[in-house]
């Protein structure tokens, strides 16, 4: 059952000018939340791992719009152990308009979205985190004024939230720096996309093991956890390992016109310091509450005619 359904597994599952068009609508529905265009719109929302900002700003940004939510647990479906990827993809398409899956193995994404009739919505995988770059983006642009010259040191694990970051970056023209420890560094085949990508609008993308290196002249600076979810068993050798990648005031020191990032949940007095994540720099907060008005742009883009 192959369809021509749009998918958002990955930010480059959007063009340039696709990015664009969900940032501005974003920016307007953040002045003007509520309206009834997507009414008639269920959103399933399925979750291998626990998740806050997801859950919320997904539920909230479609009932805004008119449209129901359903949150379905690991526990509910046991996908891939009480039926098939396959056969779930299949039922849903049938039932609801639209779903977001939060997976352990981004390859659940690819075949769930191979038998899915509907759009369905990386919301976090071992790969990336589509949704939470659309709201970095659009939190960069609203506290810099620009994407295009501006440059964001990335600091930590070159996982998930970073590899969407290149890739937003890539199609936005925001250069991205990544300091991260010796073998934790971004996948090649992101990197070497993102560079491609991002030639087309200036942007430029480098790693670099030296944190403070990355931070002169950022605009912003981000980090996110030391152990992803799914790696809490690497939680302890982690820490010894990323300790020198902490986003502390020492380091803020070299960038003091940059906005502070974090995708949360922050692991306090870890990755950052309580210093820096509740000092003047951090926007941690607006930037996730734009993940519900990017969420809710990117819903209405998928699912509006
Ligand atoms: N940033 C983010 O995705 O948060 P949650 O894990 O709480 O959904
Ligand atoms: N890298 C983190 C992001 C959480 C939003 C994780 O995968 O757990």
């Amino acid at each position: 059952m192959k369809n021509n359904t749009k998918h958002v597994l990955s930010v480059t599952d959007l063009s340039a000018e696709e990015i664009d068009v969900i940032l501005k609508d974003a920016i307007r529905l953040k002045k003007t939340p509520l309206s009834d265009d997507l009414k008639g719109h269920f959103l399933a929302l399925i979750f291998e791992k626990p998740s806050l900002r997801t859950r919320v700003s997904f539920e909230v940004a479609i009932q805004e719009q008119g449209g129901c939510s359903l949150i379905l647990p690991p526990t509910a479906i046991q996908m891939g152990e009480r039926e098939a990827i396959k056969d779930v993809a299949a039922y849903l398409s049938g039932n609801v308009t639209a779903a977001t899956l939060r997976v352990f193995d981004h390859q659940t994404l690819v075949k769930f979205a191979e038998y899915a009739t509907i759009p369905i919505i990386n919301a976090l995988s071992d790969v990336e985190h589509p949704c939470q770059a659309l709201a970095d983006v659009m939190t960069v642009l609203q506290h810099k004024s620009s994407l295009e010259g501006k440059r964001l040191l990335f600091i930590g694990d070159g996982n998930n939230v970073c590899h969407s970051l290149l890739l937003a970056g890539a199609l936005t023209g925001l250069s991205v720096t990544v300091a991260c420890p010796e073998g934790y560094e971004p996948s090649d085949d992101i990197l070497a996309k993102a560079r491609e990508i991002g030639a087309k609008r200036g942007a430029e993308f480098v790693v670099t093991n030296n944190p403070a290196e990355g931070a002169k002249n950022a605009d912003a600076i981000y980090t996110d956890v030391w152990a992803s979810m799914g790696q809490e068993d690497e939680t302890i050798a982690r820490k010894k390992i990323f300790q020198p990648f902490q986003l502390n005031s020492e380091l803020l020191a070299n960038a003091p016109d940059a906005i502070v990032m974090h995708c949360l949940p922050a692991h306090r007095g870890e990755e950052i310091t309580d210093e820096v994540i509740d000092g003047p720099q951090s926007v941690v907060f607006d930037q996730a509450e734009n993940r519900r008005h990017a969420q809710k742009a990117l819903l209405r883009f998928l699912l509006m005619d």
